[in-house]
């Protein structure tokens, strides 16, 4: 099991980026992403019917841009979850092309695309598995067993918001803006630690996540506070209540699962604090991390070729029938 002998060209567009890449047996040849983030900052979120449209029009330039002139010797785009019309453009992209290079086409799972983007740059994939990824996005807050490629089985999930939707929502709330996780890093480097306390979701809650009852304190805090709030120390506040929900059930799950690595998705992954406190962890109790760089962490095309690449390269293949779907669980799953 390796990778597909050839150039991969994958596309993404699930959300509110449109990104191509190419890679070359694990390899990042070139990874391109247009943002639609301005757009939809001034809406306070992403807006369907505007992300679709962005996408049609940036489609073409950026997966030019990623080829440079070269001709891929294969396709892999994310076929799901995300929003249905954001996808369909990808899709339908990945299909003329395919259609035009007659060269074979496969959907990727967003998910699955995340889990392997710590995959970059390995020669060797095999190596890195098994492994336990916590993924932490926007919609997704996940702990997912990987024993090879191909096979996941679902740990722990939220069972309300998402980490990323944590970061977003305490940011609107501190009128920090939108996307939040990176303003809410930002202004929480100048903030006092304990100055708030924010509760953490350790709940009786068998290993999974939640996030709402940390909204619903930072939004008691923001009206109990009003203009006399100390915005960088609430943001460092949330900031800490996020890594310290996440990172002990991460290392506890790696303990229990008997695996030796741990890899951290996601755009969350960005988090520095979260970076930082999963190394200080792991090399407490000897676990490898997985880091992947920041621009392999927010959405990108990167991931999605290199999950596709092993993928084509066991001989999968789609037809011209490939659908998009909204919600999709991890394939492969073991229970
Ligand atoms: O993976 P991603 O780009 O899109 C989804 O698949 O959802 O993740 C986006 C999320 C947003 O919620 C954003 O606020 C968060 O990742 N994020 C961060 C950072 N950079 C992006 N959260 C915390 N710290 C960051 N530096
Ligand atoms: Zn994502």
């Amino acid at each position: 099991m390796s990778w597909f002998p050839g150039l991969v060209l994958g596309i993404e567009s699930s959300c509110d980026e449109t990104a191509a890449a190419l890679i070359d047996r694990g390899h990042v040849i070139s990874n391109v992403v247009a943002s639609q983030v301005e757009m939809h900052a001034q809406w306070g979120g992403v807006v369907p019917e505007a992300a679709a449209r962005a996408h049609v029009e940036s489609i073409l330039p950026v997966v030019e841009s990623a080829l440079e002139g070269r001709r891929p010797d294969a396709i892999a785009v994310t076929n799901r979850p995300g929003l249905l019309g954001s996808l369909s453009i990808g899709v339908t992209a990945a299909k003329a092309l395919a259609l035009a290079w007659g060269v074979p086409m496969l959907g990727v799972h967003h998910i699955e695309g995340h889990l392997l983007s710590v995959l970059a740059g390995v020669d060797d994939p095999l190596k890195v598995f098994p492994f336990l990824g916590l993924v932490v996005s926007g919609g997704h807050s996940e702990l997912v067993l990987c024993p090879a490629p191909g096979r996941y089985a679902l740990v722990a999930e939220t069972l309300d918001d998402a980490a990323g939707e944590a970061f977003d929502k305490g940011a609107r709330l501190l009128g920090l803006g939108y996307p939040g996780g990176k303003a809410i890093q930002d202004a929480a480097r100048c903030g006092t630690s304990g100055r708030y306390s924010l509760p953490r979701s350790l709940a009786r809650d068998n290993g999974h996540f939640s996030f709402s009852g940390l909204k619903t304190a930072m939004l008691r805090l923001v009206e109990r506070e009003g203009a006399a709030i100390d915005v960088a120390s609430a943001a460092l506040a949330l900031q800490e209540a996020i890594v310290d929900s996440l990172v002990p059930k991460a290392l506890n799950a790696v303990e229990s699962h008997g695996v030796e690595r741990l890899a951290v998705v996601g755009g969350v992954a960005a988090n520095s604090a979260l970076r930082n406190r999963l190394a200080s962890e792991c090399s407490r109790r000897g676990v490898s991390l997985m880091v992947p760089p920041i621009e392999l962490c927010t959405d990108n095309a990167a991931m999605i070729a290199l999950a596709g690449s092993l993928r084509l390269a066991r001989g999968e293949r789609d037809g011209f029938e490939l659908d998009v779907f909204a919600r999709a669980p991890l394939p492969g799953q073991e229970g």
